[in-house]
């Protein structure tokens, strides 16, 4: 199986701390990958540093057979999209936050397409014209994601996604990723302290302390 990231001997160094430690690892294209261990072992940042947000100190991440930094970083950030942990939505409302996957692509806002994708999470289309100070937490956070989806990535990036969602929302998004990597080949890496979705995980990496245990 082709891989679609390999990651060689990273680390990450703030200011005297040593966060990630000689990481290296692949990730099959297609496949979905469950990230774990206790708070503070890495994880965001090996997830932001895959997403080309933060630069690692040292290492490689190749991605689809190119180091990442040959990248443009929009095209790079449409190719691998990173969900947020604790999101924010921008701007005043949230067609500001659904619109602006169009804008970066020059397109235009599709109402219809986006009601369809506010129906997937479990949010009806007049949510578009709410003010951002409107929504709910757990709501904000699933149109956060739909930033995400809207156009899809190749490989998209969960941290903590469901983290604080009742019951049912967190089935439905949950779902709606699964859906995403089996029925469209888009690879998943997800970060979760969930037990239900760790007991389900088909593939999972443990960073402990900065290392790959
Ligand atoms: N820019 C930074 N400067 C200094 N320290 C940082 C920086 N970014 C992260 N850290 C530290 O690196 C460590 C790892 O943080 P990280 O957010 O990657 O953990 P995590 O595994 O995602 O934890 P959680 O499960 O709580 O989300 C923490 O000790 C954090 O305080
Ligand atoms: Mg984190």
């Amino acid at each position: 199986m082709e891989n679609i990231l390999e990651v060689k001997n990273l680390f990450y160094q703030a200011d005297e701390q040593k966060i990630l430690k000689d990481i290296t690892l692949n990730i099959e294209k297609g496949s979905y990958v469950t990230f774990i261990g206790p708070s503070g072992s890495g994880k965001s940042t090996l997830m932001r540093i895959l997403a080309d947000m933060i630069n690692a100190s040292s290492g490689e991440v190749i991605f689809d057979g190119k180091n990442i930094n040959e990248y443009e970083p929009t095209e790079y950030r449409q190719r691998v999209s990173y969900a947020f942990q604790q999101p924010t939505l921008f701007g005043k409302t949230v067609k500001d936050n659904l619109e602006f996957p169009y804008l970066v692509r020059n397109k235009e806002f599709d109402r219809t397409e986006v009601s369809k994708y506010l129906e997937m999470v479990n949010l009806s289309e007049s949510y578009i014209d709410k003010s951002v100070n409107d929504v709910s937490g757990g709501e904000k956070q699933r149109i956060a994601l739909l930033r995400n989806l809207i156009f899809q990535p190749e490989v998209l990036i969960t941290d903590e996604v469901t983290t604080g969602l009742d019951a049912d929302n967190k089935t439905i998004v949950r779902n709606l990723i699964d859906k995403f990597n089996h029925d469209n080949g888009v690879t998943v890496l997800r970060v979760t302290h969930d037990d239900a979705e760790i007991a389900s995980a088909s593939k999972t990496i443990r960073i402990e302390n900065g290392e790959m245990k």
